[in-house]
């Protein structure tokens, strides 16, 4: 197989020969060439015409997306999906948005230019070079200053790139070639033998810091408190339940007792005492869609999603529940009735009571005659 080309290389001795090598390379129309010497040198940029780095574009560009995306995924979950009142300020409150916009900006562009510069600069993942391991490359990295000319230039002749660059004073002028085989030692012995270690060392690492360290003290005081849990047993109370039972006889403050409370049916007649505004039937809806129509159904035709799961309730349009008053309607959410478990806790006065007017709704809707019709017809809605 023939041996690719990559370049032509020269080395010299001082930094001032090393300058005017690199004018003297550019001005005989040189563009893939590159220098290379142990450190920075002063003058170097201007005797290459270096131009400044593309990668501050990709800086930029990934930058201003990250204020982009902070800026409108918090204007959108902030001020248009779910505008929250914080301490009376503005939905849009850029202010308290700049921390964010500022992480996001520094994140977005650091990532892209470490990024960019790995893949699109030094062609990631490929990590060799043709001039690695060369004596070229000894002697530039130590004490040597030397300058490479690329067979991928235009210009390339390799006759005339050595004369010129011994004309500028190089010596040891060498080719260098693209290594034959790519060294790939995945499956080396000792590389398989260093990951396991790796691995068992990590996951043990792990282990031990999940299971052990954290149930060792001094980072279980946290979780050694002086109270009780709701489900755990205590020895403070005789009965070892640390959850207590109410006080025989006494009420829970801003709770008001249902006086009807496991009886089959109220005995004296609770009156609805609410009227059934648009405001207050939004609200019956919203509520019985939450907790009554899983089983009930979305009409209330006890036609649920959880039909075959649990015990099918029966129409709420029957003429037995069309004939209930108010107050029994109430007194089914409120205490349950067979399987039906009470709503007691879930739902507040007047939101059953908007329940129990939506019902009603309900119920005229599916029972509708043809006077209501033309009564609906009349007023024009
Ligand atoms: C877990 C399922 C379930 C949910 C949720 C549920 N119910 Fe019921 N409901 C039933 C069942 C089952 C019955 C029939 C009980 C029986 O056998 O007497 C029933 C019966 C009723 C009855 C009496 C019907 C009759 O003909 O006797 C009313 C009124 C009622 N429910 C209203 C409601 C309201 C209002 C809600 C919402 C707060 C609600 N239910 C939520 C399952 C449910």
């Amino acid at each position: 197989m023939e041996k690719k080309l990559f370049g032509v290389t020269a080395l010299f001795n001082t930094p001032d020969e090393i300058i005017k090598a690199a004018k003297g390379v550019r001005e005989s129309g040189y563009v893939k060439y590159d220098v290379f010497t142990p450190y920075p040198i002063h003058g170097m940029d201007d005797a290459m015409k270096l131009k400044p780095s593309k990668l501050g574009y990709l800086t930029l560009g990934f930058g201003l997306t990250g204020t982009f995306i902070a800026l409108f995924s918090m204007w959108f979950t902030m001020a248009m999906d779910y505008p929250m009142i914080i301490g009376g300020k503005p939905f849009f409150a850029l202010p308290a948005f700049i921390p964010v916009t500022f992480e996001l900006t520094v994140l977005l562009a650091t990532l892209a230019t470490v990024i960019g510069m790995l893949t699109f600069f030094f062609y990631f993942p490929n990590n060799s070079h043709p001039l690695h391991d060369t004596t070229f490359m000894k002697a530039v990295s130590h004490d040597r200053y030397g300058v490479c000319i690329e067979s991928i230039d235009p210009k390339f002749d390799i006759t005339k790139a050595k004369t010129a660059l011994s004309g500028l004073g190089g010596y040891d002028i060498q080719e260098i070639y693209y290594p034959e085989k790519s060294d790939i030692r995945l499956f080396d012995p000792k590389f398989i033998v260093f990951l396991i270690v790796v691995a068992a060392v990590t996951s043990g690492a792990i282990y031990f810091a999940l299971n052990k360290l954290v149930y060792m003290q001094p980072f279980t005081w946290m979780q050694h408190q002086q109270k009780l849990s709701a489900q755990a047993e205590t020895k403070f109370f005789a009965d070892k339940f640390s959850m207590r039972p109410k006080v025989e006889g006494t009420v829970a403050r801003g709770y008001i007792p249902y006086e009807f409370k496991g009886l089959a049916a109220p005995t004296t007649e609770i009156v609805n005492p609410t009227f059934p505004s648009e405001k207050n039937l939004a609200l019956g809806k919203k509520k019985f869609l939450t907790f009554c129509s899983p089983c009930h159904g979305n009409y209330g035709d006890g036609d649920s999603r959880l039909r075959g799961q649990f015990p099918n309730p029966p129409s709420l349009h029957s003429a037995k529940v069309r004939g209930w008053n108010d107050g029994n309607l109430y007194h089914v959410l409120v205490n349950g009735q067979n399987v039906m478990p009470s709503y007691e806790s879930q739902i507040l006065p007047e939101e059953r009571w908007a329940i129990v007017n939506y019902i009603r709704v309900l119920q005229k809707a599916k029972n509708a005659t043809l006077e209501d019709i033309q009564a609906v017809r009349k007023e024009g809605k």
